[in-house]
């Protein structure tokens, strides 16, 4: 009878894969502890600049993996992480991402500053899009409870054109923002 390799020789083979991370043809189920390891396992990412994934529509997750595969939209280290994945890649990660839960609002939010905010949000309509929630629907993003740096820095990259989206809604919406709005709007939509 052939033996079994011993459990120690297992826990290595574990340990040392995702050294190999680099290697091609890696399914997507492969791929995604490498994309939580940033984006934060429980769908709420703890890593300054990184948005958190968690109950993003599949759609949407798509959609971005593609413009970062394309090069449609620029974004370190994005591009890298995207290049090479087949359209069915894309899919499956999507769907994966969709299921994490959907991160928390930070606690403790200004009373006065969500007040606000909460004027300029329905003055922009921003609900119209993505949804009274803000939890967003099929290519429209969830924004509620997303990370207030990464708004902060995706909306002014949507002002300057730096960011184009798959249609520019999102181009024309933040022109009519001053740089103050902006601020306000991602602490708002970080606390809700
Ligand atoms: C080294 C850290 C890192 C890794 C690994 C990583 N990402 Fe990202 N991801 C980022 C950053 C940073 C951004 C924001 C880019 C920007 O500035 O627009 C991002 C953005 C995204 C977005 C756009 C989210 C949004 O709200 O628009 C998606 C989708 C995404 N990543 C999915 C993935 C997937 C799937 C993987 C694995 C194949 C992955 N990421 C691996 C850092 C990472
Ligand atoms: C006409 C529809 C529409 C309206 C109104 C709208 N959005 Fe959007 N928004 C979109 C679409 C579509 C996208 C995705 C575009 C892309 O591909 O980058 C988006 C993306 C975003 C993102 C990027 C999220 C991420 O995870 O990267 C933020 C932040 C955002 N919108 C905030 C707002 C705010 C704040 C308002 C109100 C001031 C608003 N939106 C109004 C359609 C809209």
């Amino acid at each position: 009878m052939r033996r079994l390799a011993p459990p120690a020789l297992c826990l290595l083979a574990l340990l040392t894969a995702p050294a190999l991370a680099e290697s091609a043809g890696q399914s997507a189920a492969e791929r995604l502890p490498a994309c939580l390891a940033c984006h934060g396992e429980g769908g709420t990412s703890a890593n300054p600049g990184v948005p958190s994934l968690g109950a993003m529509p599949a759609d949407y997750v798509v959609t971005q993996l593609y413009l970062f595969r394309e090069r449609q939209r620029v974004a370190d280290p994005m591009n890298a992480m995207a290049e090479g994945l087949s359209d069915d890649d894309l899919r499956t990660l999507g769907e994966a991402v969709a299921k994490l839960p959907a991160p928390k609002p930070e606690a403790n939010p200004d009373p006065a500053r969500m007040e606000s905010a909460r004027a300029l949000a329905a003055k922009h309509q921003c609900g119209s899009c993505h949804g009274a929630d803000l939890a967003g629907q099929d290519q429209i993003p969830r924004i509620g409870a997303q990370r207030e740096d990464y708004l902060l820095a995706t909306l002014r990259a949507y002002k300057s054109g730096a960011r184009a989206g798959y249609d520019p809604a999102m181009n024309e919406v933040a022109q009519g923002l001053s740089e103050d709005d902006i601020a306000a709007l991602s602490y708002y939509l970080a606390h809700r």
